[in-house]
């Protein structure tokens, strides 16, 4: 078994970017939620119907429904020589939900990408505008931090009383940053 990694951090962090990264250059699957409920709400299934108007809305999808889509992907072939999650647990039930299924073994290390809120207002914004993103609207902007203080937050507490927790910079360049994750987890 390999790396059992999850990146966490606020919307406009930069997780996806240094995930996708961190996952090919370590051989393991980048496995995000936000990228396959899109997937699922491009592709018009029963799940990307329900969870359109939520993720516009910047609010979390029910937990029951992304644990099962999760869970079904860590169970594939792929996923045996260790993963990194981005996207999930994104509250305390989700964590639960994850070790419930897996064990304590579900994660042996949890990197947080930190950054000031005006830095990622300011990106997604500006993402908003180039790829159009239905949740990159300033307002749902700032809805989705509120909805990270409040429900996903409370992790970084969690797996910095495991010992787990790797906190790294987010500022910087892709390059700056994507050093400092590796030299977090070589450590
Ligand atoms: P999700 O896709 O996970 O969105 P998010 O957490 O809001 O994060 P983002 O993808 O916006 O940001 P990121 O931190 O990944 O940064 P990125 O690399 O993209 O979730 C979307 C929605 O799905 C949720 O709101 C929810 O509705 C639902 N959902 C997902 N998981 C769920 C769960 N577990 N439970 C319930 N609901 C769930 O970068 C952002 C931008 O910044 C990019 O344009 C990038 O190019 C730029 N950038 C990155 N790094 C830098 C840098 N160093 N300098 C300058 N710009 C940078």
């Amino acid at each position: 078994m390999g790396r059992r990694l999850l990146m966490l951090g606020p919307p406009g962090a930069g997780k996806g970017t240094q995930a996708s990264r961190l996952g090919r250059a370590i051989g393991i699957p980048h496995i995000s939620t936000g990228d396959m409920l899109r997937a699922a709400v491009d592709a018009g299934t029963e799940l990307g119907l329900r969870a359109q108007a939520i993720m516009e809305a910047g609010e979390l999808v029910p937990g029951d429904l992304v644990t099962a889509m999760v869970i079904s992907r860590l169970n594939e072939a792929d996923a045996e020589c260790g993963y990194l999650l981005d996207g999930y647990p994104r509250n305390s039930a989700q964590a639960d939900a994850l070790e419930a299924a897996f064990g304590e073994r579900a994660l042996e290390k949890v990197l947080l990408l930190e950054a000031p809120a005006d830095a990622l207002v300011e990106r997604l914004v500006k993402r908003g505008s180039e790829v159009g993103r239905s949740d990159d609207i300033e307002a749902v902007i700032r809805n989705r931090l509120v909805v990270y203080e409040e429900e996903t937050a409370p992790l970084v507490e969690f797996y910095e009383s495991r010992n787990m927790l790797g906190r790294v910079d987010g500022l910087g360049t892709m390059d700056e940053v994507f050093f400092r994750l590796v030299e977090v987890l070589a450590g």
